[in-house]
Parts: structure tokens; sequence; C-alpha cells
């Protein structure tokens, strides 16, 4: 309204709508929205930057009280130039060292987890297929993996990281390279569900077995991951959670004006499935 020149929106802006795992943020983003009388409008940038500026633009010409952004690429440069002349950004699935309201899951930690869990089912060859290198989640996923490795004694191996876009078809794409590169490979840590999912067709089109061949896990926990074939073992992300306390930090700032920020993460959970089970 013009009294309170507030206009009861809040933007949010994603990067691939087709990927499960942001649908499940928006859904406790925008149940917590609504609870509040706001409206959420949606952006999905397809993991381009250019785009999600563009998206910013719009947002602050239609006067938003508030912008969420998923997963972006964005340099922290960038958002701390944006950050002074724009309403209260909340930033997810992303840490950030910056003034700015930030909520993810620990990578490192699922990540090391999933690894470990490899690593307890006798595997010892063990791939990853990386997301994005811009991406600070594909990072901080390569580094777990790393971590679980080295405290194992396990050599760390470029050739076993190939690289993928977090989509189904570089999942695909990068287990037939994994295993043009090492065909021993025994086990395939995934940085997301998807790329696992891919991964999953391959190594069935090489008539590979999975679990008894190679051991396979995933990330993020999307529904989807319990319905393939074998059931996905998956790092579960509290993505609806994410989401929701997303929407508190952001009405802590547009309502209270609260200016501490809070740099928020959360613990992600390994669900053990079929797809990494090779020891009772
Ligand atoms: O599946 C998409 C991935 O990108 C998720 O794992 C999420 O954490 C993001 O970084």
């Amino acid at each position: 309204s013009l009294v309170t020149r507030k206009t009861k929106t809040i933007g949010l802006i994603l990067p691939d709508i087709t990927n499960p795992f942001f649908p499940e943020v928006v859904r406790g983003a925008e149940d917590e929205a609504h609870k509040r009388g706001y409206n959420i409008i949606l952006c999905n940038s397809d993991w381009d930057e250019e785009k999600e500026q563009v998206y910013l633009s719009v947002l602050q010409q239609q006067c938003v009280d508030g912008v969420i952004l998923v997963g972006t690429k964005l340099s922290e440069s960038y958002l701390a130039s944006i950050a002074a002349t724009f309403p209260p950004i909340v930033v997810i699935d992303r840490t950030i060292a910056l003034d700015m309201h930030s909520i993810s899951s620990n990578n490192i930690q699922g990540a090391y987890v999933a690894t470990s869990h490899l690593l307890a089912q006798g595997c010892r060859i063990i791939g990853h297929i990386a997301g994005p290198e811009q991406s600070v989640s594909a990072r901080q996923r390569m580094q777990g993996y790393r971590q679980a490795l080295d405290e194992a004694g396990i050599p760390f191996l470029p050739e076993l990281v190939v690289g993928g876009d977090y989509r189904m078809t570089t999942g695909k794409a990068a287990a037939a390279e994994l295993l043009r590169r090492s065909p021993q490979v025994e086990g395939i840590f995934c940085a997301n569900d998807l790329m696992a999912i891919g991964a999953l067709e391959q190594l069935r089109e090489a008539s590979i077995r999975v679990p008894r061949d190679v051991a396979v896990v995933g990330y993020d926990g999307i529904a989807m991951s319990r319905y393939v074939y074998p059931p996905l073992t998956t790092v579960v992300q509290p993505t609806y959670r994410m989401g929701e306390r997303a929407i508190q930090l952001l009405f802590d700032s547009i309502e209270r004006n609260q200016p501490e920020f809070q740099h928020i993460e959360l613990e992600p959970l390994l669900e053990i499935r079929k797809s990494s089970t090779r020891r009772a």
C-alpha cells in the first residue's frame, strides 16, 4: 500500500525449475510467505548469471519487499555491490562471507558422509561426478569427498573426478567418461541426484550391476530418488526447511528491521538405500 510502501511481494530466483530440488525449496518458502500474507514472484535463471542479473533488476523495478536467491553463482563482490541499494536479500544453498542472511546445508559434511559410506561398503576406487566449478556447493562437496578419501589413506586421483552441470544428461555422460578412464571403479559419489540418476542409466546400458559392480550415491534427496531402480542412496538436504527459514530471516529484515545477519547451516542426512548397499 502507499502508506506502508510495502508491496507484500517477494522475488525468488532459482537456477533450474526442472530440477525437483528447487521446487521443494520453493514449497517451504511459499507456504511460509503465504502464512504472512505475502506473495512470491518466481524467476528461473537457467544457471545463467546474466539472466539472473536481469531478473534482479526486474524485481527491483517491481518494488518487491525482499529477494531470495537460491543457488546463485553471482560473485560475492557483485552481491556486495547491489546490497546497499536493494531490498533485503537472503541467499539459500550457499555460504557467503557478506552482511547478508544465508541458509544452506553443510555440503562438506554431507559429501564426507556419502564418501565414507562408500568406503564402509568396501569400495576403494571411488569416482566423483562433480557439479559446476563456479558453484560453491559443488566445490564444497568435492572437498568433503577428498577429505573422506584422505582420512582413509586413499590418494586422491584427479582422473576419477568428472565434471557435470547438475543435470541428468551430464550425469550420464560423466559416468560413461569415468568408466572409460577407470573401468575398475567400484563406487561413484554424485554431487546431486539428477546426475546420479543419469549415471544409473549409463551403468544399466553398459550392463554394469548396481550396487554389486558399482555402488552409487547421490545428493539432495529429491522425491524421485526413491523411485528409480535400484532406489538411490542419497544425502538428504532439508529443502522445505531451507525455504521456510529463508522467509523467516527475510521477515526479520523487512518487518523488524533486524540488523544482525545470520548464516545458518543445517545438517544433511544420509539415507541409505539399495544403490549402495553391498554389505548387509
Ligand atoms: O541439484 C541441484 C544442486 O544445486 C543441489 O544439490 C543444490 O544444493 C544446488 O547447489
